[in-house]
């Protein structure tokens, strides 16, 4: 049911996190890996991985994988940003909007048990057990950039599977034209919840199925080599690396199939600031910010951003 994916270069985010040697590298071992029928796409990258597979592998409950290490591939690990950055700046407003809170805030988040209820147009609405889930996907890891519409970014590597899997075995009715996510609502754990409790929650987000379907829309389950951290979106969200950061939502507990484009959290609070594509476009000035140029955590120079945040050569054919 679940095929080999080998993708092409987005693994490690276009050629600024790639030398040319790493990349020749990786697509011997591709080809080596193609052979065994393995999880080709995690491996690739992380050699390491072949002696974690049995752990992370369709048996397993263990969302986090292995950190890359070995020769060759110190170049993406200093390419990295460093994990308590990752861990400690953190937008999730049901949490508070102070960046540095949110970390400590966010252990609240009862995680045991999750389930995601599956709803609207599909073939059989369900509550999907995470647990149960996971134990019939395998996991891959992928390195992405993730650029906030506040202009900072970073760069992560993350461990989960194509949100794809998951929608072709939830099996949407063809009248789907897009996919809405909503993440939990609890002010009593959730204090950003209670303290605006005007806001629109839960939190909404929303892609078109072509752009849920696009091999580079990932859902996260861990990061770094272990799980997610609660103050991250766990234990699952979405990763979209060619949109602004806030279309990838966190703690998903809600996945709904639907006609029309959803009306999402940032759209509903400042209509004019929002629109539901969010494609990181640098000449586009988004929001409150002029979006030509960002910087990343742990540096204090700023660089050119790229044309959706550069993932342009794999999804410029989504809008075309
Ligand atoms: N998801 C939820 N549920 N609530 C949020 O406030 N913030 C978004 C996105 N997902 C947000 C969310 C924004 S603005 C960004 S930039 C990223 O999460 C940040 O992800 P990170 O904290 O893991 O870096």
């Amino acid at each position: 049911m679940f095929g080999i994916n080998i993708p092409p270069t987005w693994n490690i985010p276009e050629s600024d996190a790639t030398s040319e040697e790493l990349y020749l590298n990786r697509r011997k071992f591709l080809g080596n890996m193609g052979r065994f029928g393995v999880n080709a796409l995690a491996f690739s990258m992380f050699p390491s991985l072949l002696t974690a597979s049995k752990v992370f592998g369709a048996n397993s409950s263990d969302s986090g994988l292995t950190i890359p290490s070995g020769k060759g591939f110190s170049d993406i690990q200093s390419k990295l940003t460093m994990e308590n950055l990752v861990s400690r700046y953190n937008n999730f407003y049901e949490f508070g909007t102070n960046k540095n809170d949110v970390w400590h805030l966010a252990k609240k988040l009862p995680l045991e048990k999750w389930a995601i209820k599956v709803e609207g147009l599909v073939k059989k609405p369900k509550v999907l057990d995470l647990d149960k889930l996971l134990q019939k996907i395998p996991l891959e890891q992928r390195v992405y950039r993730l650029r906030c519409v506040e202009t900072w970014s970073a760069i992560i590597p993350w461990s989960g599977f194509p949100l794809r899997e998951l929608i072709n075995m939830l099996e949407p009715l063809s009248s789907a034209r897009y996919v809405k996510f909503k993440t939990f609502v609890n002010p009593n754990i959730a204090p950003g919840q209670k303290a605006r409790f005007w806001e629109p929650w839960p939190y909404v987000e929303g892609l078109s199925m072509a752009e849920a379907t696009h091999d580079l829309s990932f859902m996260a389950t861990g990061m770094y080599g272990h799980k997610l951290n609660p103050q991250n979106g766990a234990p699952i969200r979405l990763v979209v690396p060619w949109k602004y950061g806030f279309k990838s939502i966190k703690s998903i507990d809600v996945i709904e199939f639907v006609k029309e484009p959803p009306n999402t959290f940032w759209q509903t609070v400042s209509p004019l600031d929002y629109d539901f594509l969010a494609n990181v476009e640098p000449d586009v000035p988004y929001a409150k910010w002029d979006q030509r140029f960002e910087t990343l955590l742990g540096k204090s120079e700023k660089e050119k951003s790229a044309l959706y945040n550069g993932y342009a050569r794999h999804v410029t054919k989504l809008y075309s």
